[in-house]
């Protein structure tokens, strides 16, 4: 079930969750496990069990944490091959039969790992807070890049190859988006409030994440010379993220609806097709290819690394001189394109 923010608030909704231990407590009549695969916070096992305290009390029930690592869009991957299955109950029983269940994908039972159902929830917002983290650190050293004629590609690789660092989540880019990231790390800081900890990294992550949209709208106008009305921008992608048709969170929402504000002329073609996010707004239209987006633009923004946006010719596309490429996820090379006397702009670089 879906656990996301409550309304005005920072703390997980859990109606859905406690709507359906409640179902379970009038259907249960032998023994089952109830596993909790959605991000919940840490003792929300333990209030399950008591919804369903009258089972448990008759050995009929056994409420097992096992949060869920899939990523959006590699679903099928991540759940052949996970990099590890977590499972929290003190239960043998459950424990046993949900290792007879997950033998035959991880096949390594090292790859399994049994804990406490406490241990199991908190492992999950502490895997998605720590992974926010990274990506806010590697975006606040592009910015630090960007002022000192630095790559950010490098330090990215530099540190990315230190075992103990490693090298994914550390490519620099727009603010993190998405179902997860923003809930589980509002989610968790409020946790630590609930128990009295000030969890004051993950209360920066989020600080400067949110910053970092109106960071990257700032340079758009910056790109424009300060002068937005009337200028052409076209965006490729919009999601939050390749392979997905999820908006939520994505930082292009912002940024185009600020661009609209300043009456800029914005395109946008998303592999994902079109967005309800953006169908009111009047001057923003949606294109149904790649090259209709980027005819004639003042500036074309690379906001979300589908393999479409990978290898294309801007000026056959653009058809336009002096026109500026803006990408955001610095998939092109700053020196071809100077070779291309193209204007281009990239990220911490
Ligand atoms: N989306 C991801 O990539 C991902 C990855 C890891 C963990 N999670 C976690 O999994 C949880 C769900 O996320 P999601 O993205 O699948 O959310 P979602 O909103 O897309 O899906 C929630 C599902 O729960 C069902 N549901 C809600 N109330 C119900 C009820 N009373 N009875 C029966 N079914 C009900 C909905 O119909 C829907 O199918 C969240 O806690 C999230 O943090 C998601």
């Amino acid at each position: 079930m879906g656990t996301p923010t409550k309304k005005n608030s920072n703390s997980a909704d859990l109606k859905y969750v406690f709507k359906v231990a409640n179902d379970l407590k009038k259907i249960i009549k032998n023994y089952k496990i109830v596993v909790m695969k959605s991000t919940v916070p840490v003792t929300t096992g333990d209030k399950i069990e008591k919804i369903l305290s009258k089972l448990k009390n008759k050995n009929l029930v056994d409420v097992v944490s096992n949060p869920e690592f899939l990523r959006e869009g590699e679903a099928i991957r991540d759940f052949i091959f996970p990099d590890r299955v977590i499972i929290g109950t003190d239960s043998k029983k459950a424990n046993n039969k949900l290792k007879s269940l997950y033998l035959p994908i991880i096949k390594k039972t090292s790859r399994y790992f049994s804990t406490s159902r406490r241990s199991a929830e908190l492992i999950k917002y502490a895997s998605n807070a720590f992974l926010a983290t990274k990506i806010t650190f590697i975006n606040e050293l592009a910015n630090l890049s960007e002022k000192t004629g630095v790559d950010i590609k490098d330090i990215s690789s530099g540190m990315g190859s230190d075992q103990r660092i490693g090298e994914r989540f550390l490519r620099a880019g727009p603010a993190y988006g998405g179902s997860c990231f923003p809930k589980d790390t509002r989610a968790l800081i409020n946790i630590g409030a609930k128990f009295k900890t000030d969890l004051s990294i993950v209360k920066s992550v989020v600080t400067s994440n949110s910053k970092r949209k109106i960071l990257l709208t700032k340079k758009v106008e910056t790109i424009l010379n300060g002068n937005l009305n009337g200028k052409k921008v076209s965006f490729l992608g919009v999601t939050f993220k390749p392979n997905t048709d999820d908006m939520r969170e994505a930082s292009s929402i912002p940024m185009i609806n600020y661009l609209n504000k300043k009456k800029c002329k914005v395109k946008y073609f998303d592999p994902s097709g079109e967005k309800k996010e953006f169908k009111k707004l009047k001057n923003v239209k949606y294109c149904k290819n790649i090259s209709s987006t980027c005819l004639k633009a003042d500036l074309v923004i690379i906001h979300t690394e589908w393999n479409e946006f990978k290898f294309l010719n801007f000026k056959n596309l653009v058809k336009k001189d002096n026109f500026k490429i803006y990408d955001m996820r610095n998939i092109y090379s700053p020196t071809k394109m100077k070779k291309l006397k193209i204007q281009y702009f990239g990220i911490g670089r």
